[in-house]
C-alpha cells in the first residue's frame, strides 16, 4: 500500500493559489499512514524536476532545493510502502524513463512486471531500480512517438501522450493506481485498478460548467486535499482521468467521456489518517478485505488449483529432513501454531515455538531445517534473534513478513511478503489476518496438496471478511457484556490460536482479565474460574467431530451459568446453547480460523471503546519491539 497524489494548480491568474510543492507535500503527510519508507515528488514545468529520498517525507523535504519550486503547477507525489524492493532512494517514486520524458507514481502491484521487464531488457532498456513500477515509464517512453519537440503543448503531442498512456496501462496486470506527468505538458494522466483514487475539484463552482474549478487534486484517499476541497469525483476501476488548468474529463478504457457526479464528503481536516474512523484499529479491521486480497493477487490459480509463491521456488524444491520450525511473539506466535496446525494436518511435521524460547527450547536446528520466523514489523528482536540462531546452525531461514527490506527479511535467506499495508494501531489486526492467509498460501505451497475448492475458498476469504464486516453483532453484545469480571476465548484445532489470539487483543486494548484455552483444556483446571460473571467465548464451525467435542465444553461452562457466545457458521446446533452469536459464513476450517477472528477483534474492540481505552496506543505496549 503506497499513497499517491497529484495538483494542477489555477493557470497563474490567481495569485493566491498554493504552489505545487506545498499541496503536494502537505498531501503526501496526510497519507503516510499508507506507507512512509520513502517519498518523492515530480514536478512539470516544461522539464520534469524529481526528487526522492529514502525515509519518511521529511527526509524528501530536507532534500528538497530552496527557492527554485516556486513556479511549477503541476506535480504528483508518492509516499511508499515497498512491495518490491527494498526501501532506497531509487526504490522511491515517481519513477521515470531513461530520458526523463515521462514520470510516474504507483498505487499497487504490477504483476507480469517480470515478464514485461524482460521484454523492455531485451530492447536495450536499462533498469535503475527494484521495483514493478519502473516498467510503467519505460513502456509509456516506448510508445511516445518522436514529436517535433516544438509542438510542446501541441494537440498532436498531447494526444500521442495520452495514447502511449493508455497503450502502457492496457499491457499491465494487477492493481493499480497512477499519475504521469510528461516533460513539456502541464497536464496530469491518471487512472485505476482495484486501488483507490479520486479527484478532488477546488473553489465555489456554482454557475460554472462542472469541468471547471480553480484546482485539481488526484489522490489516494480524501484526506490528501480535505484542507482545499470537500468536493470529490470518485473514479472507477478502469476509468482515465486528465487534468490540466483548463478542466478535467474523466473517460473509460476506450477513450470515450464519461459523465461523473461531482459529490461533497461530509469531513474535515482533523479525519485525515484515519478515514473518518474513530481509531487506527477500527480502520485496520475495516481494511481487511482489501489487504487480504493484495495478500493473495497472482499467487493462486483457482483453474489450476495451485498456488505460486514466486519467491520461494527454492524453498519449495527442497527436502526438509526435520520438522518445519515456526518461530514468532505474540500475535505472530499465534499465527505460527496455526501454520504448525496447518501443516500436520497434512502430514508434515511441524513446531511452533515462541522466539524468545527458541534457543532455549532446544529443539535440534541443523542443515536439514527449514526455520520460519513471522514478523509483521521484521524488527523484532527475540524473532530475530532465533532467525540468526538457526542461520548459524547451517538451517534454511525464511521470514514471513509486512517489511520489505526488514532486518528479518534480510536476516533470513528467504522471505515471504504478506502485504497487509502499514498497520498503525499497535494491536495486530490485519496483520494477523494476512499472517494466516499467507501461511495457508505456504502450507498448500510446502506439501503441494490442494484442491479446486481449497483454492476456491481461498479467495472466497477477503469477500467473506465483508460480508462480517457488514453485519457484525459484535458491538451491540460488547455492550451488554462489558462490565463481566474476567473474558475467556474457547477453541480447538485451527481454532486453538484464534481463541488464544481473541484473548490477547482483548486484553491488550480492555485491560481486562482475558484468557484463551484449547477447550478441551478448561475442565482440567480453569474451570474453576467460570462464573455468571465470566463470558465465554467460543468458536465452533462445521459439525464434526471437533465441533461435537467443543460443544460438549460449551455444555460444561453453561451449567456454571456463564454467558456463552458463540462464533459459528451455523452449520451445527451449537447456537441452542449460547445467549449471543457471532456468524461467519461458511467456509472450510483453515478459511473459517481467519474469519472467526475478525469477530473477536470487533468483540475487543468495542468493549475497549465502552469502557473509553487508549486503543490506538494501549499502555506499556509497543508497536516494535527491538529488545530482547
Ligand atoms: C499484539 C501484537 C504483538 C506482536 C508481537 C510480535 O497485538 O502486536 O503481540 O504480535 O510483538 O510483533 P511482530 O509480528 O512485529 O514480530
Amino acid at each position: 500500500m503506497c499513497g499517491i497524489i497529484g495538483y494542477v494548480g489555477s493557470d497563474g491568474s490567481d495569485a493566491t493559489a498554493p504552489d505545487a510543492i506545498d499541496v503536494l507535500l502537505d498531501g503526501l503527510s496526510t497519507l503516510e499512514y499508507r506507507g512512509y519508507d520513502s517519498a518523492g515528488v515530480a514536478l512539470a514545468n516544461g522539464e520534469l524536476d524529481v526528487y526522492k529520498a529514502e525515509g519518511e517525507l521529511e527526509s524528501l523535504t530536507s532534500t528538497l532545493p530552496t527557492g527554485s519550486l516556486r513556479d511549477p503547477a503541476v506535480g504528483i507525489g508518492h509516499t511508499r510502502w515497498s512491495t518490491h524492493g527494498p526501501p532506497t532512494d531509487t526504490n522511491a517514486h515517481p519513477h521515470t524513463d531513461a530520458d526523463e520524458r515521462v514520470a510516474i507514481v504507483h498505487n499497487g502491484i504490477i504483476e507480469n512486471y517480470r515478464t514485461l521487464r524482460d521484454e523492455l531488457e531485451a530492447d536495450g532498456v536499462t533498469f535503475e531500480s527494484e521495483t514493478d513500477t519502473e516498467v510503467v515509464p519505460h513502456l509509456i517512453a516506448s510508445y511516445l512517438g518522436s514529436g517535433d519537440g516544438d509542438d510542446r503543448m501541441g494537440e498532436r503531442d498531447r494526444g500521442d501522450r495520452e495514447r502511449a498512456f493508455r497503450r502502457a496501462i492496457d499491457r499491465l496486470e494487477g492493481s493499480y493506481a497512477i499519475a504521469a506527468v510528461f516533460e513539456g505538458d502541464e497536464t496530469v494522466y491518471a487512472t485505476r485498478k482495484e486501488s483507490p483514487l479520486v479527484l478532488g475539484l477546488e473553489g465555489d463552482s456554482s454557475g460554472e460548467a462542472p469541468e471547471r474549478a480553480s484546482g485539481y487534486f488526484l489522490a489516494s484517499d480524501v484526506p490528501a486535499f480535505i484542507e482545499h476541497t470537500d468536493r470529490v469525483v470518485y473514479l472507477e476501476d478502469e476509468e482515465f482521468v486528465r487534468l490540466d488548468s483548463s478542466g478535467w474529463e474523466v473517460s473509460d478504457s476506450d477513450g470515450n467521456a464519461l459523465e461523473k457526479a461531482v459529490q461533497t464528503v461530509d469531513w474535515d481536516a482533523d479525519d485525515t489518517g484515519k478515514s473518518g474512523y474513530d481509531h487506527y484499529m477500527l480502520k485496520e479491521i475495516h481494511e481487511q478485505p482489501s489487504s487480504l486480497r493484495q495478500c493473495l493477487r497472482g499467487r493462486v490459480n483457482e483453474l489450476q488449483g495451485s498456488v505460486t509463491l514466486e519467491e520461494l521456488d527454492a524453498v519449495v524444491e527442497q527436502e526438509f529432513a526435520s520438522p518445519v520450525q515456526f518461530v514468532a511473539c505474540g500475535t505472530s506466535y499465534h499465527a505460527a501454531l496455526y501454520a504448525a496446525s496447518l501443516l500436520q494436518q497434512e502430514e508434515t511435521p511441524a513446531t511452533a515455538t515462541i522466539a524468545s524460547e527458541f534457543t532455549t527450547d532446544r529443539v535440534p536446528v541443523n542443515d536439514g531445517s527449514l526455520v520460519v520466523g513471522i514478523t509483521q514489523s521484521g524488527e523484532t528482536a527475540d524473532t530475530l534473534r532465533a532467525l540468526r540462531e538457526a542461520n548459524r546452525a547451517g538451517a534454511t531461514t525464511l521470514a514471513v513478513t509486512n517489511t520489505v527490506g526488514s532486518s528479518a527479511a534480510r536476516a533470513a535467506d528467504h522471505a515471504l511478503y504478506i502485504r497487509a499495508g502499514p498497520e498503525i494501531g499497535v494491536a495486530a489486526t490485519k496483520t494477523f489476518a494476512s499472517q494466516q492467509l499467507a501461511l495457508l498460501l505456504l502450507s498448500v505451497a510446502l506439501t503441494g496438496r490442494s484442491s479446486h475448492d481449497d483454492i476456491q475458498s481461498l479467495r472466497r476469504v477477503p469477500d467473506q471478511v465483508q460480508t462480517i464486516l457488514d453485519t457484525s453483532s459484535a458491538r451491540a453484545i460488547a455492550a451488554e457484556l462489558v462490565d463481566s469480571q474476567a473474558f475467556f476465548f474457547i477453541g480447538r484445532g485451527m481454532h486453538h490460536p484464534v481463541a488464544l489470539e481473541g484473548a490477547l487483543k482483548f486484553k491488550e486494548i480492555t485491560y481486562e482479565h482475558a484468557e484463551g484455552f484449547a477447550a478441551g483444556e478448561l475442565k482440567h483446571g480453569p474451570l474453576a474460574l467460570v462464573t455468571e460473571d465470566t463470558p465465554v467465548f467460543a468458536i465452533v464451525t462445521g459439525d464434526g467431530g471437533t465441533a461435537r467435542k467443543t460443544i460438549s465444553n460449551i455444555k460444561e461452562v453453561e451449567a456454571r451459568d456463564a454467558p456463552v457466545v458463540v462464533v459459528t457458521d451455523g452449520v451445527s446446533d451449537v447456537e441452542r446453547y449460547a445467549d449471543h452469536v457471532l456468524r461467519i459464513p461458511e467456509t472450510d476450517e483453515c478459511s473459517a480460523a481467519v474469519l472467526a477472528n475478525v469477530q473477536l477483534q470487533l468483540i475487543a474492540y468495542w468493549v475497549a471503546n465502552e469502557m473509553g481505552r487508549s486503543i490506538d496506543k494501549p499502555r506499556n505496549l509497543a508497536k516494535s519491539v527491538t529488545v530482547e
